[in-house]
């Protein structure tokens, strides 16, 4: 029995072009996506765009198109980064498709049926820049003496008729379910940040504006269009055909895994729940919450001019670099500096040198001293099994390291193996072995290529276009990169193509190097 695993990032908002930071929670749910399809699991990766709302209205305003329009625009270019990216998403949603307005209604029905929603009227701060409400007790003092958000966005003083969600009512219930569910949230100053907020009471939340139409209208209130929070968090249901259970789609949830930046933990770790809980549905396993970039030390801002497209730094670098250096730089959880010595050094020396060399330098012995023809396995000494051993649990130990989101301790897994087989190849020094033992010789080549194979298909998730031609460069078929396929040794003697380097090392133009 295959089991279901669903992972989403967030929808972005086609308010601005993509950038860097969206490329990061994408490229990391992607890894959980490819990761658990080679281990075998029923997998639905979902990303999309967040097309309604005060911010995506004016920014279509300020380019003189209509919204609709606009989010168009926008959103196509949003899939040709996610695309750019090797994002393998099954599904791309946009909250502007019937099939999601259909899906937030109902669940907005759902959860007024069930009493938890009333009308009022609301008065009080709104951040438009966040979408977000904020209480008085929560503003801080701006640089010019007003008054702002908590995330330095200004905020103003709204009145009108308003839906409410009565918030207030589940606060005791959702500190029940972060206190019986202990991985629900992570990472753990995350969740120590959600318990306490919610630990100081909540106050019930505004559903709905009047004061703009860019959005979903509230079921038998078209004066009102729903807050886009509610509206964009509903993605995540709408797009498995909610509110029909009995679609295929439906298997997979609850979610296993929601992928967020920080900034946006909140609305996931405690109004979504709360809406779902309102709803009688199921929570998500899981809400992870990922760091901020920073460019060169600088937070990225359009005023600074310092926003990357990660599609500049593909076609600079290639793609696995990037993927590989966004994941591998901070620990994943924590805030990271987009620095280009720091990628360049990080290609140079973790992928030019400690991979591509060990396989070079393998491949190419094999290659000139076998004919290029896999050695078959034979007996193995104590050294070539303890390396082969190192390998053999990988898939085990980087699966409990998925679950944890813990992305970078799991490629952190692999360079220590990785860094094994470059002491190994050291010692047992196989060119040396030629003449005075030439099986000796084969043995450890094998060895090698079987190491190789093993991080090989274990780095797929995260360099899927370098993992594949160095698979093929070792002999695997495509129908033998699974981790399942792991447990079966290549039959020696097949023919391997003439070995190429797979990553070049980086040189500065202006570089005396
Ligand atoms: N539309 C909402 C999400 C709705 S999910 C139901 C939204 N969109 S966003 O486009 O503003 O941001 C999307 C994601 O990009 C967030 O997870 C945010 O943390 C991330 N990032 C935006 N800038 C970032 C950095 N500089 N660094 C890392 N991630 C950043 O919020």
């Amino acid at each position: 029995m295959t089991r279901p695993f669903y992972v989403t990032t967030p929808i972005y908002y086609v308010n601005g072009a993509p950038h860097i930071g969206h490329a990061y929670t994408s490229v990391a749910a992607d890894v959980l996506a490819r990761f658990h399809r080679l281990a075998g699991d029923d997998v639905f990766f979902l990303t999309g765009t967040d097309e309604h709302g005060q911010k995506v209205e004016q920014a279509a305003q300020a380019a003189g198109v209509e919204p609709k329009a606009f989010a168009d625009r926008v959103s196509d270019d949003f899939r040709s980064m996610a695309d750019a990216m090797a994002i393998s998403y099954d599904d791309f949603i946009r909250t502007t498709e019937p099939r999601h307005i259909k899906g937030a209604q109902a669940l907005w029905q759902k959860v007024a049926e069930n009493d938890a929603i009333y009308l009022g009227a609301y008065e009080g701060w709104y951040a438009l820049r966040d979408e977000c409400f904020y209480g008085e007790d929560e503003l801080i003092d701006g640089p010019d003496g007003q008054k702002v958000a908590p995330t330095g966005a200004p905020v103003e003083w709204v009145k009108e008729p308003s839906y409410f969600f009565r918030l207030s009512a589940f606060q005791d219930r959702l500190l029940a379910h972060y206190e019986a569910n202990p991985d629900f949230l992570g990472p753990h100053g995350m969740k120590r940040e959600i318990v306490s907020f919610v630990k100081q009471g909540l106050r019930d939340l505004s559903i709905s504006r009047t004061s703009f139409n860019w959005g979903i209208p509230v079921p038998g209130d078209a004066a009102h269009v729903m807050y886009v929070w509610f509206d964009a968090l509903a993605n995540y249901l709408s797009a498995l055909d909610y509110p029909d259970t009995s679609a295929p789609r439906a298997r997979f949830w609850p979610a296993s895994q929601h992928l967020v930046g920080k900034d946006i933990a909140r609305f996931h770790a405690i109004y979504w729940p709360a809406f779902l809980m309102a709803a009688g549905i199921e929570l998500p396993k899981k809400i992870f919450a990922n760091g901020w970039w920073t460019v060169e030390g600088q937070k990225m801002s359009k005023s600074l001019g310092n926003v990357v497209d990660p599609r500049d730094l593909v076609q600079e670098f290639g793609l696995d670099t990037v993927r590989f250096f966004l994941l591998r730089e901070v620990p994943f959880g924590g805030d990271s500096d987009l620095s280009r010595k720091s990628l360049i050094m990080r290609n140079n020396i973790e992928l030019a040198n400690d991979l591509g060399n060990l396989a070079q330098r393998t491949l190419s012995l094999v290659a000139r001293n076998c004919g290029g023809i896999l050695p078959e396995r034979r007996t193995l000494t104590e050294e070539d099994t303890h390396l082969l051993n190192h390998v053999a649990v990988l898939p085990e130990l980087m699966a409990s390291q998925m679950d944890r989101c813990a992305l970078t301790d799991a490629l952190e897994d692999v360079w220590k193996i990785i860094r094994a087989c470059n002491a190994y190849i050291d010692h047992q020094a196989p060119w040396a072995l030629k003449k005075t033992d030439p099986e000796r010789m084969s043995d450890v080549l094998r060895v090698l290529v079987d190491a190789l194979r093993g991080i090989a298909t274990m780095l797929q998730p995260y360099m899927p276009q370098s993992m594949d031609r160095m698979l093929t460069q070792l002999g695997v078929a495509e129908e033998e990169r699974t981790f399942a396929a792991l447990e079966t040794p290549l039959p020696g003697g097949r023919q391997l193509p003439a070995p190429q380097g797979i990553f070049p090392r980086y040189v500065e133009a202006a570089d005396p190097a």
